[in-house]
């Protein structure tokens, strides 16, 4: 079977930025941030970033182009002898897993952007915050309304992966990341030039080292993998359809770099705000849909900059969910010898059906979110250090790296990175994830 292929560099660069850019950033790091001492949880967070976790996304980036095939194969294939298909299997349940929960929020994006365009929240304005809590909590209850926007959600991402990687994945991700840069870049904009925006940017760029726990670090940790795609192959399946001729530690670094500052102009956009208006940063996941609309009510121009806030949630989460899906409709496609179709209508079939669950009570929910990002993703990530730099031959990643000796890098990198996959990360990864057995 002839597989299908991204069409230019620029293509699998937003691809990838739009797997990686997603509800992490906007979402979860600024509530991670909130509740995790501000300026001191995003150093930490930037160090295991750079360090830590950009050698990983070169290890799948390494093993999806060199396999040119799905996660699950992709272990067999690597290394003649080798057979650690379980790591796909395991991938394959972390993405099926974060499927389970994250388009339930998805379907919360596509309802408030209904709420913003009929300017529900500058209606709102005189009300008291426990009525922007309630807003939220129906938005949160199993109803119809919640039902059909978590349906409607999963239905878009089906329909994008449906079209294939150049003419789905690749078409739509190629003006849907650049418009996500610029309507962020707006917001972050109008965020900094409210009066007392300063305290935002104080707590966002101000460290307090005191603050920092153990649980930081697996908070960081966790958050690391989970913003940067890491650990249920959604990496490794799009670098799957790259060919041999691009540049991978430049397209992995883009990518990392691209989601990072995503993320801190995404904070840039939120704290400000939220400090200007006299409100808590460290409200959790609440922050986005019941903080953030008692400010959009009294801004001016609220109305508009709520209706784009919500919009940007939506396309940062919906290029990250059908990267999600690709993961378990490439393995379905080649595995099973399913027409795309068919394994596309099965797998968001089985998304939607688990992810009723999610709609339907917060602990499944919270239960979904903490166990992919805390323990899947960390695990994945582990194995798939283990698997490249020991069971398999380490000249394979050498070889694939530096397109078989015709790139060249910095000599001392290289050693730096091997240094990292083979004794750092296993290290730091083994002791995080032994700690919050804990
Ligand atoms: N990186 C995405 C985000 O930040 C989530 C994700 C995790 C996507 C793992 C694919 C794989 O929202």
């Amino acid at each position: 079977m002839k597989r299908d292929h991204f069409g230019s560099s620029f293509g699998i660069l937003v691809a990838m930025a739009g797997s990686a850019v997603g509800l992490g950033n906007l979402w979860r790091f600024p509530y991670l941030v909130g509740t995790n001492g501000g300026a001191a949880f995003i150093i930490l967070y930037l160090v295991l970033v750079f360090v830590l976790c950009l050698p990983l996304l070169y290890c799948e980036f390494v093993v999806g182009r060199r396999t040119q095939s799905n996660l699950v194969t992709a272990f067999s294939r690597y290394s003649p002898g080798s057979n650690w298909s379980i790591v796909g299997i395991l991938g394959l349940l972390g993405a099926f897993f974060i499927l389970s929960f994250y388009p339930v929020v998805g379907g919360w994006s596509i309802d408030y952007i209904v709420r913003a365009i009929g300017f529900e929240f500058k209606d709102m304005a005189a009300a008291p915050p426990a009525a922007f809590e309630n807003m939220f909590q129906q938005t949160m209850t199993f109803s119809s309304r919640s039902l059909l926007f978590h349906f409607l959600y999963i239905v878009l991402a089906g329909l994008i992966v449906l079209a294939g990687i150049r003419d789905g994945i690749e078409r739509y991700t190629k003006w849907m990341m650049p418009l996500l840069f610029v309507m962020v870049v707006i917001i972050a904009v109008r965020s900094l030039f409210l009066p007392g925006a300063q305290a935002g940017l104080d707590f966002l760029f101000k460290p307090n080292f005191s603050q920092i726990t153990g649980q930081t670090f697996l908070n960081a940790l966790g958050q690391a993998f989970f913003s940067l795609s890491i650990g249920c192959g959604s990496i490794l399946t799009y670098a799957s359809y790259v060919k041999r001729s691009e540049n991978i530690i430049k397209l992995s670094s883009m990518t990392a770099l691209t989601d990072t500052m995503f993320a801190i102009i995404a904070g840039t956009a939120i704290m400000p705000a939220v400090f200007a208006y006299g409100l808590s940063p460290g409200e959790g996941p609440g922050l986005l849909f019941a903080v953030l609309p008692r400010i959009f009510a009294e801004m001016p121009m609220g109305s508009w900059i709520a209706i784009l806030f919500f919009f940007i949630l939506f396309i940062a989460a919906i290029t990250s969910s059908i990267s999600l899906l690709e993961v378990l409709v490439s393995v379905v496609i080649e595995k099973l010898h399913w027409s795309r179709k068919k394994a596309v209508v099965l797998m968001t079939v089985l998304c939607w059906i688990v992810g009723i669950f999610s709609v339907w009570s917060t602990e499944i929910f919270d239960f979904f979110n903490n166990f992919s990002s805390n323990l899947i993703l960390p695990l994945g990530g582990l194995l798939l250090v283990i698997y490249v730099g020991w069971i398999a031959d380490f000249r394979i990643f050498e070889d694939e790296i530096t397109n078989e000796g015709r790139l060249h890098f910095n000599r001392y990198y290289l050693r730096w990175v091997r240094f990292v996959i083979r004794y750092l990360a296993p290290l730091i990864i083994f002791v995080i994830l032994l700690a919050s057995l804990q």
